[in-house]
């Protein structure tokens, strides 16, 4: 078996602020609402013209190859992690291929929302392990603007999210730095409570119609309270199985990289695992919850900010709707 290991890491982030003051104009909202509930200060959207996921994505993704001193050509995989594709179908893993200008490899895309990064990250060491492919490209990047009503009826939901992208690259390693374990869960039973069912084929129909455009039923819908009383769980519970499978305690991490959710999520499981303030990166006050985007932004900004080392035992913990949640540990 071979070993993996994160070679560089980079990220882009769309010009476009939105303050929390900013969509206090346009809903019944606040910034102290807002920053008391979620930490979060303000976000990104996409500019029409310039901004795609794919686009973002690739943006990324060429600052993860330039930092991890490689050519695109030495890629031999990509796997793209979204909720907010370009298109229905085919995924946004084939428009980043082309942007590549990468004629061949495989592109995969995978639908694990929140936790789909750390997903993405485990299948990419699956397969370099087995010695299938030594370069992966693993990309989160999300156009979530696009998809929020800027009015009171989707201000529970529009006040979290914001756009970005992040990716790193994973490549084969003989050294002693790769990636520990990976640790991935999902539950269904509360598909429906953090989800954008339509369009989607469960129902009689497909298309968007204007019942739903009435009735608000095409907007994301989230039940905050059991997403938050669930991910306080999950969160913690996950970590812990990382650190058991590798015989290491919560003090031996240098840097827990959370998806951001929340910074009272976060907050929280940094209390649980008694974890001191330089333990925990967070970045959400600046940019919202990214969903698949959010760890590898706030990887590449920790790294740029000398906050992972050669060396360091570096975290990476989700969780996200589906419910799904995972974790990864790394030498970095
Ligand atoms: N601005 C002002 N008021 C609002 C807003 C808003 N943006 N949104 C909702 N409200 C109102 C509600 O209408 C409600 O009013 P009412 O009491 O008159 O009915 C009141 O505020 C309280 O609403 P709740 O939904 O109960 O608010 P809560 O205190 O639970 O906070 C929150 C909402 C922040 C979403 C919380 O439930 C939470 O943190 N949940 C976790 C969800 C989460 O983090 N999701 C992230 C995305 S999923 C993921 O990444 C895993």
């Amino acid at each position: 078996m071979f070993k993996s290991r994160i070679k560089g890491v980079g990220h882009y982030v769309p010009e476009k602020k939105i303050t929390n003051d900013d969509l206090s104009k346009v809903m019944e909202t606040s910034d102290e609402w807002i920053t008391e509930r979620t930490g979060i200060r303000e976000r990104r959207y996409m500019t029409e013209g310039i901004d795609t996921t794919s686009s973002m994505g690739t943006k990324a993704a060429l600052l993860a190859i330039e930092r991890a001193n490689i050519k695109s050509e030495d890629i031999d995989m990509i796997i793209f992690a979204t909720l907010s594709p370009d298109y229905y179908f085919p995924g946004s893993g084939v428009l980043t291929q082309r942007e590549l200008g990468l004629k061949d490899i495989p592109a995969l895309d995978i639908r694990q929302q929140c936790a789909g990064f750390v997903y993405a990250l485990s299948i990419a060491d699956q397969f370099i392990k087995t010695g299938m492919h030594t370069n992966i490209l693993v990309i989160g990047s999300e156009v979530q603007s696009k998809l929020l009503e800027q009015s009171n009826r989707g201000r529970n939901v529009t006040v979290l999210f914001g756009d970005g992208a992040g990716a790193v690259v994973l490549s084969r390693t003989e050294t002693d730095n790769h990636i520990l374990s990976t640790h991935l869960h999902s539950d269904g039973t509360d598909a429906e409570h953090l989800a954008l069912k339509f369009p989607g084929t469960a129902k009689e129909g497909y298309w968007i119609t204007d019942e739903m455009i009435e009735d608000g039923s095409f907007l994301p819908h989230m039940n905050g309270p059991l997403v938050y009383k669930t991910a306080i769980v999950k969160f913690p519970m996950v970590i812990k199985e990382a650190l058991e499978a590798n015989n290491l305690s919560s003090t031996a991490i240098d840097l827990l990289i959370p998806h951001q959710a929340n910074l009272r999520i976060a907050e929280f499981v940094q209390k649980k695992l008694k974890l001191r303030d330089d333990q925990v990166f967070n970045n959400i006050q600046k940019y919202g919850n990214t969903t698949a985007a959010s760890i590898p932004i706030a990887l590449s900004e920790a790294w740029e900010q000398g906050k992972v080392k050669e060396g360091d035992l570096i975290c990476l913990a989700a969780f996200g709707s589906g419910f799904v949640w995972a974790s990864a540990l790394l030498r970095w």
